[in-house]
């Protein structure tokens, strides 16, 4: 492994993949492959634009021509595929991207893969595969997929087809899923990172339903060292579950996030629920631990350090919130916030 292609590599957990391979591996290069939609940004990677062990190519992962004359023109050897539409509100609204990109990009990507003999295949998945975990039990590897929304149907999707590409044509492929990331460049459309800029300015925190839900809130370059052990000492074949096996509520979220911030908590408001939304999420992460990982924060440790930097910031999330972002907030939350007794 040595020349990786890192699809959807300009958002916020491939991003900052990037930054931790490049400055663990200097024999490495990495080709970032993305489409750049509203989620992908180049501000995320400026740390490395200089350097000569990276390059970015805009592309499609549905486009398989292009996929093929990237992997081609960079020698690939390993493609990593974190390239997805990624948020459950948005799938909610208009699931049609999903399935494009989830779906058809990730077989065209294992299509590649295939007939240019590659040394492997990494595919980024997610907890929200499960569906909603009960009380008292965290999902294994082996358990029935049960995705409820149609973001979630569309990555369990993609794991099954990936899985198929090991079982039927031996491609060598992993699987990781991973719980909630956090941290810095992540689009504030994602709970943290908004609510953390809303408060920031003052604005109102939507909680959705009584806010009781629970998430397993990670630090992102957890993650990526997990991605990272993984690629080196995975077995092929095998998924490996990347969580912190610490359930936090959302309302507890917020009340860490407001007190890093020393805001008030009147910003909070309760507001119409997320349509099917998944109560509990739960990884049971003994199989990556016994490859040799830990998570190195806790979930609080990691909101506190997340809502500070967006604090630290600005000059990355103002430009966004003031532009297609405006359109979608009030799409996603005008009339909730109105019923709710807002504006
Ligand atoms: P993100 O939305 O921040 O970034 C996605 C990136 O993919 C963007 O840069 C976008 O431009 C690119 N992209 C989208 N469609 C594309 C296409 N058709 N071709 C090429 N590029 C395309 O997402 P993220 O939060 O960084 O998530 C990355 C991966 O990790 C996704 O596969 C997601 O399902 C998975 N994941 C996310 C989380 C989380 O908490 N954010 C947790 C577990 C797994
Ligand atoms: O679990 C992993 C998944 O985490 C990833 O696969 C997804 O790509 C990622 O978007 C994330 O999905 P969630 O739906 O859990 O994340 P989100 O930040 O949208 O919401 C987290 C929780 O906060 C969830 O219970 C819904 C709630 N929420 C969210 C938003 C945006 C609110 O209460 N209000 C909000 O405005």
């Amino acid at each position: 492994m040595k020349n990786i292609l890192v699809t959807g590599g300009a958002g916020f957990i491939g991003a900052n993949f990037v930054l931790y391979m490049l400055d663990k591996y200097p024999d490495y290069t990495i080709v970032v492959y993305d489409k750049l939609t509203y989620a992908g940004n180049l501000d995320n990677l400026r740390d490395v634009e200089n350097d000569p062990r990276y390059a970015f190519v805009q592309g499609d992962i549905c486009d398989a021509a292009a996929v093929e004359k990237a992997i081609k023109a960079h020698e690939i050897d390993t493609i990593i595929n974190f390239a997805a539409e990624t948020h459950v509100d948005r799938s909610i609204m208009n699931p049609d991207a999903f399935v494009q990109t989830s779906v058809y990009g990730t077989y065209v990507l294992l299509e590649a893969a295939k007939s240019l003999g590659l040394e492997r295949y990494h595919q980024i998945s997610t907890d929200e595969v499960y569906g909603h975990i009960p009380a008292g039990y965290s999902s294994k590897e082996g358990d029935l997929l049960k995705p409820r929304s149609p973001y979630a149907a569309s990555k369990a999707s993609a794991d099954l087809m990936v899985n198929a590409y090991f079982v039927t044509y031996g491609l060598p492929v992993t699987i990781t899923r991973g719980s909630n990331n956090i941290g810095p460049y992540q689009y504030p459309e994602k709970v943290v990172p908004l609510f953390s800029t809303n408060a920031l300015d003052e604005e109102q925190l939507p909680v959705y339903g009584d806010g009781r839900q629970t998430r397993e809130y990670q630090y992102v370059v957890d993650h990526c060292e997990a991605i990272d052990l993984v690629l080196h000492e995975g077995v092929l074949g095998e998924t490996y579950n990347i969580g912190t096996g610490e359930d936090i509520e959302n309302l507890r979220m917020v009340e860490i996030l407001l007190e890093t911030l020393n805001m008030p908590h009147d910003l909070i408001l309760h507001v119409e629920d997320r349509a099917g939304h998944d109560r509990r999420y739960s990884l049971d992460i003994g199989k990556i631990k016994a490859l040799g990982w830990n998570p190195r924060h806790t979930g609080e440790e990691a909101i506190v350090k997340t809502a500070l930097w967006y604090k630290d910031n600005e000059w990355w999330w103002r430009k966004i919130k003031s532009g297609e972002f405006r359109a979608y907030y009030e799409a996603q939350y005008g009339k909730r916030l109105r019923d709710a007794g807002e504006e």
